[in-house]
């Protein structure tokens, strides 16, 4: 593979940024867009413009045939049984608000559980929390292992009678750990538990197959895959999109509207309430041909060497701790450095260029366990080289030497 010739294709590494080169490693926040999907967006716009789904006019037709078209994209990319399988939403936040909001009022009764993780980020934490709140619903956790991994035997040490769903990210965006989705997935539909898996980080780096992982829902970041903002997918089986209730009412998710009573629009219509995000679902389908052009085994066998190299790197690194240290690991590398603030990491970082995550990424709960208020991220996409991770190590050595460090 040739990631030069790969990173070529992102506009923005054109650009110095403070006079710098761009070293971008904050992809598990959101990804840089390729130029296909910057243009598309612009010749939507610019000569393709409708609103879909509603007029019959040519403009409004092809637009429509258009979005629909992005859905069959996903539907293959994820391997999912059946396009109307595939709900577009305006992110995975918003996604997965969808599938606790509807679980809860249809399917979850006063004293169930609910199985999350210590490493859930917030937009698989909160949602479940409201029906804490609003369902008398309790929520346990897996606890992570010392390498910061959620293992099988954890999930089901955690499992009770009472447990009806496990929420669980497919890659943690903080250690770096993947979970045993298909494992997990078997073991809670043993016990007729549902299962929801948070893919914001797995969808970017990991080979999707929904009839093999057997979920009943999967939720995706398009933002984070090389797509624009205000885009997500959720992925549920057809028999739980069929039978759970809508999430928001409006035009487009209807089917008959009478002063006395409403039938609601067939799958995927009757979760797509209102004007969708219509040009980013139309230029998602140029990320997918983008991510299908490289192939999804070349992406993830890249990014492991990434990743196992910067670990190596970081590991010599005096003063540096990694987080977590999990066998299967992708994307992502947590650290902290002895004696100096993670802002204040990112910060320094940023004068060489190097761009970072540093906080608590979402995840105060994991940072809790941890006992840090917050960490540094160095998060990997397909443009990335080892150069990269070398330019982190000098970006680091520097700020040491600001902070007096050996
Ligand atoms: N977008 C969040 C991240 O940076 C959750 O991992």
């Amino acid at each position: 593979m040739n990631i030069d010739k790969i990173k070529k294709e992102f506009p923005i590494f054109d650009e110095k940024i403070q006079n710098n080169d761009l070293v971008y490693l904050d992809s598990a926040n959101s990804s840089q867009k390729p130029r296909v999907v910057i243009d598309r967006i612009n010749e939507f716009y610019t000569k393709q413009f409708s609103n879909v789904g509603r007029s019959v006019h040519y403009l409004a037709v092809a637009a429509t045939n258009l979005y629909e078209n992005t859905r069959v994209s996903v539907q293959k990319f994820i391997n999912a049984k059946d396009k109307n399988e595939i709900v577009f939403t305006k992110g995975a936040t918003e996604a997965l608000n969808l599938v606790a909001n509807t679980l809860g009022q249809n399917y979850l009764q006063e004293g169930d559980e609910i199985l999350i993780t210590e490493l859930e980020h917030h937009s698989n934490y909160v949602p479940w929390h409201f029906l804490r709140k609003s369902k008398n619903i309790k929520i346990n956790f897996a606890e992570i292992n010392e390498d910061g991994e959620i293992t099988l035997e954890e999930i089901e040490k955690k499992i009770t009678t009472k447990t009806k769903i496990i929420s669980i990210t497919h890659l943690s965006n903080v250690t770096g750990a993947i979970l045993p989705i298909k494992e997990i997935t078997e073991l809670a539909h043993s016990k007729d538990i549902v299962v929801v898996v948070d893919g914001c980080q797995g969808a970017p780096h990991l080979k999707l197959d929904m009839q093999d992982l057997d979920c009943d829902f999967y939720a995706i970041s398009c933002h984070k895959m090389y797509g624009p903002t205000g885009l997500g997918v959720l992925y549920g089986k057809k028999k739980w999109l069929e039978e759970l209730p809508p999430y928001q009412g409006g035009g487009g998710m209807i089917n008959e509207v009478k002063k006395d009573r409403i039938s609601y629009g067939d799958l995927p219509n009757k979760y797509e309430a209102g004007t969708m995000a219509t040009a980013q679902v139309i230029a998602f389908d140029q990320s997918i041909k983008f991510l299908e052009s490289i192939g999804i085994d070349n992406l993830v066998k890249h990014e492991a060497e990434l990743v196992e190299y910067g670990q190596e790197l970081l590991q010599k690194n005096n003063s540096v701790k990694l987080i977590g240290n999990p066998k299967n690991k992708g994307g992502v590398l947590s650290f902290t450095i002895e004696g100096i603030h993670p802002h204040d990491v990112a910060t320094i970082l940023d004068e060489d260029g190097v761009a970072i995550r540093a906080g608590h990424h979402c995840c105060q709960i994991l940072h809790d366990k941890l006992n840090i208020p917050a960490s540094s991220r160095a998060s990997v996409g397909i443009y990335n080289t080892k150069e990269d991770l070398d330019k982190l190590n000098d970006a680091i050595n520097n700020c040491k030497k600001v902070f007096d460090l050996k």
